[in-house]
Formats: structure tokens, C-alpha cells, sequence
């Protein structure tokens, strides 16, 4: 299994500049299965995860290609296949993102059921129940969804839950829906509001993203385009917290501080100092923090997505600290790891209590998730001596060469 090797107790000091988001850009890419003609997007993050949409592009008789310098290419001018192969869904769950943007522009999709991962069961109820108050029919089969709609019937769709990916789904069939759309119960992650705005660009009508109600006006066709995909808000956090962890001082640069208000804010409770620009976010040198309470929830509250690497600096916390993790019912796999360097947690139900440690002491764990791996890798700077983390392949699905960034911020990280 494939690993990387960390040496802890370096300082992590300079400045280093965020990547493109992969939750954006993948249904960015799956978006442009409905944009006739050509498209370019810039500042895609190199990773494996688009890498995987990019083929499925392909796979459904678009050419895409990823190309130096951040940019994929996409060129929609020959009939759109209907059927995604499973070996590319079942390899990431965000190639669901081509079903709503498929039946809207064909008609009629065939994408195998993605089925559950490491941190939950993840079902897919909430996209086709949007799907089904836009008229479009469904049949599950063989492990396929096949979705029909002969024409899409405009009006309000309500979400049982702010499912990120259901909304993107909806939203972007419903841009060719016949009439007005009004999608309630909305996600507001910042990353559908970078898909309102490529979708806009394209020529579709589209309000509201970024908040609870989104309203899209039908239109007839949409069009190739360009854009630059959004800052990842995860791997800024998880930069930020590199710095912190590691006694350190590090600024990241091409970020949205805005987009990662509820991290800072629960730094700032652990009384790390927090410094911000436009563009910029810094955690200062030297502070002590001490242990919090917070709860994963939707945007704007605190991102699942960052609650490993939250959990990985809390281990070193003064006091107690407690998450509790509200949005997927397993993603706790990370905490067990830490144990076994020395951290102090007790896990109870979808609760983690974590009584600080002076220190953390290195030896062998495993990715089991993406995130989970990024939790690891703060882990190992901080902790005393060496960390064999296992299971790589699941930061290179994630994330634009961590390994790198880090060791540019002085790391010793051995691939
Ligand atoms: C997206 C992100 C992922 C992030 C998650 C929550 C992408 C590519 N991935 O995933 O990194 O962790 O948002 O912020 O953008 N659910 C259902 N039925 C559904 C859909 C979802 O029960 O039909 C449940 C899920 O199992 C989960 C919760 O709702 O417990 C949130 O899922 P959702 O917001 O849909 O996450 P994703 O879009 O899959």
C-alpha cells in the first residue's frame, strides 16, 4: 500500500497558495455536458477525482482534457451519451453530479447507483425526489437509475435536507426545465454558488444561489463558456492548520476568508489569532489554544469536511474539546489513528470527547478517507519523531500535491 513517510516537530512557517476546489470543479465539469460548443475552465485542481470526471466526460462523447497550467478544455459538439460506465461511478460518488445535467439535455440517463463509502451509507433519495418534482421519472435497475423525462415541468422543488450535491443535481436540470424553477430547502455551500455563476455565464437565469431559495429561469439552450474555479476552502483550512499545529506561521494565499468564516471563528474560540485580507488568511505564531466545543452542520456552520483536521489539532488542545459530527453517520475512522499516536479521545455515538495531550508521538496509521488522511499528515507534524501514513491514494483523490505545499512550507515529507 502506498504511503508517505512524515517527520515531525518542524516549524511550518511562509506562504503558500490554494488550489482550485475539487468540490467545485467536478460538477463544473459535469455541467458541461449541457453546454453546447466549447468550454475552458482555469484554476482545476490536479487530482485524481477530476481526473475521474474528466474520463467520464469522455466516456459520454465529450472531449475534455486536462491541460498544463490548470486548464481543462471541453468541447460538446457530437451527441451526448446517455450511459455512465460504473467503473467511474463506483470510483467517486461525485459522478452522480452527471445525471441531473444528462436527462436535462437528452432525456434520459443511465448512471449506476454509486452505492455507500467509508464515512456513510450515503444514499441518493434527495436527488430523486428533486428529480421527481421536475418530472423526471426514475427506475432503479440492475444498479443503474435510469431517469426519463420527456420534458421537464418547472416549479417548486423542495429538499428534505440541504443535500450539496442534490441541489447542484437540480439546479443544473432544472436550467433547461420549460418555466420557473424554485429549488427550497437549498444548500448554500459556496461551491453551488460557483456553479450558478458558470452556469450564468453559459446563458442560463439563475438567483438566489447562496441562500436556502434559488430560482432558476428555463432557457432554451446553453452555451460553452469560460471560468476559473473558486479557491478550495478545505485545503486553505487544512493549510492554515498545518501552521497552527506545528507552533508555526502560515499565510494562505488565493483563498476566500469569507468561504471559511466558521473555521476561523472556532479557531479564534481556541484563542489562535486569526489575521485576514481579501484574499488571505494568516493563524500568528506562538499562540496556545485551548479546547472547544463545535458541531458539523451545513454552510455556514462548520464544514464536515474539515472536522478530521479540526479533531487532529484538538488532540493537542488544552482542556477538553468535543465534536459532535452531524452530517455523515461514520466519520470518526480518523480518530481511532490518532489514538494510536497518543491522542486522548472517547468516541460516543455521533460525539468525540478529546482530552488534550502535551504531545503526539509518530508511528503507522492509515488513510481510511480523504480528509482523514489530511488529519494524519497534521498529526505527524506535530507529533514526536516519524509517521508512516498508509493509504495515499485517497489524499491524491482529494487534494493538489499537500505533500508539496507543506514541504514548501519547510515539512519533511518522504513519498
Ligand atoms: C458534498 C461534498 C463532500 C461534503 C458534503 C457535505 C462534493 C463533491 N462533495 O458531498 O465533500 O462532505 O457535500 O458537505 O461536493 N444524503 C441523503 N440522501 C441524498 C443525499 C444526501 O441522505 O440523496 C445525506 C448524506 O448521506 C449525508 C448528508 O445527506 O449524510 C449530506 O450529503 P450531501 O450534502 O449530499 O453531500 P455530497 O453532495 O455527497
Amino acid at each position: 500500500m502506498a504511503g508517505l513517510i512524515v517527520k515531525g516537530g518542524q516549524e511550518l512557517t511562509g506562504e503558500v497558495v490554494a488550489s482550485g476546489a475539487k468540490n467545485a470543479a467536478l460538477p463544473l465539469l459535469a455541467a458541461t455536458l449541457m453546454l453546447r460548443g466549447d468550454t475552458v475552465l482555469h484554476n482545476v485542481p490536479h487530482l485524481m477525482d477530476v481526473v475521474t470526471m474528466v474520463k467520464m466526460l469522455n466516456s459520454l462523447g465529450v472531449r475534455a482534457e486536462l491541460l498544463r497550467g490548470n486548464r481543462v478544455m471541453i468541447s460538446n459538439t457530437k451527441k451526448v451519451r446517455h450511459i455512465a460506465p460504473y467503473e467511474l461511478v463506483t470510483a467517486m460518488r461525485a459522478s452522480f453530479f452527471v445525471a441531473g445535467p444528462l436527462v436535462a439535455y437528452t432525456g434520459f440517463a443511465k448512471v449506476p447507483l454509486p452505492g455507500g463509502c467509508s464515512i456513510g451509507s450515503r444514499p441518493i433519495d434527495i436527488h430523486l425526489s428533486a428529480f421527481e418534482q421536475l418530472g423526471i421519472t426514475h427506475r432503479i435497475e440492475h444498479g443503474f437509475v435510469e431517469l426519463h423525462a420527456k420534458q421537464l415541468i418547472a416549479g417548486v422543488v423542495k429538499l428534505a435536507f440541504p443535500s450539496v450535491g442534490a441541489t447542484e443535481n437540480v439546479m443544473m436540470a432544472a436550467t433547461l426545465a420549460n418555466g420557473t424553477t424554485t429549488i427550497e430547502g437549498a444548500a448554500c455551500e459556496p461551491e453551488i454558488t460557483d456553479l450558478a455563476l458558470l452556469l450564468n455565464r453559459a446563458g442560463a437565469n439563475i438567483i438566489g444561489y447562496g441562500t436556502p431559495t434559488i430560482t432558476i429561469q428555463g432557457v432554451e439552450s446553453l452555451s460553452g463558456t469560460e471560468h476559473s474555479v473558486m479557491p478550495d476552502r478545505i485545503e486553505a483550512g487544512s493549510l492554515l492548520l498545518a501552521g497552527v499545529i506545528t507552533g508555526g506561521d502560515v499565510t494562505v494565499l488565493n483563498c476566500v476568508p469569507n468561504d471559511c468564516v466558521s473555521l476561523l471563528d472556532a479557531l479564534t474560540q481556541t484563542g489562535i489569532q486569526i489575521e485576514t485580507g481579501p484574499q488571505w488568511m494568516r493563524a500568528k505564531h506562538g499562540t496556545s489554544f485551548r479546547g472547544i466545543a463545535i458541531e458539523t452542520q451545513p454552510h455556514p456552520g462548520f464544514p464536515t469536511d474539515m472536522q478530521a483536521q479540526l479533531m487532529a489539532l484538538l488532540t493537542l488542545a488544552s482542556g477538553q474539546s468535543e465534536i459532535k459530527e452531524s452530517i455523515f453517520e461514520n466519520r470518526f475512522m480518523h480518530a481511532n489513528e490518532l489514538m494510536r499516536m497518543g491522542a486522548k479521545i472517547r468516541l460516543d455515538n455521533r460525539s468525540a470527547i478529546i482530552t488534550g495531550v502535551p504531545h503526539l508521538t509518530g508511528c503507522e496509521v492509515k488513510m481510511t478517507d480523504l480528509r482523514a488522511g489530511a488529519a494524519l499528515m497534521l498529526a505527524g507534524l506535530a507529533a514526536r519523531g516519524e509517521t508512516r501514513i498508509h493509504g495515499l491514494k485517497h489524499l491524491r483523490r482529494g487534494y493538489d500535491d499537500l505533500p508539496g505545499k507543506l514541504r514548501s512550507l519547510g515539512a519533511t515529507i518522504i513519498e
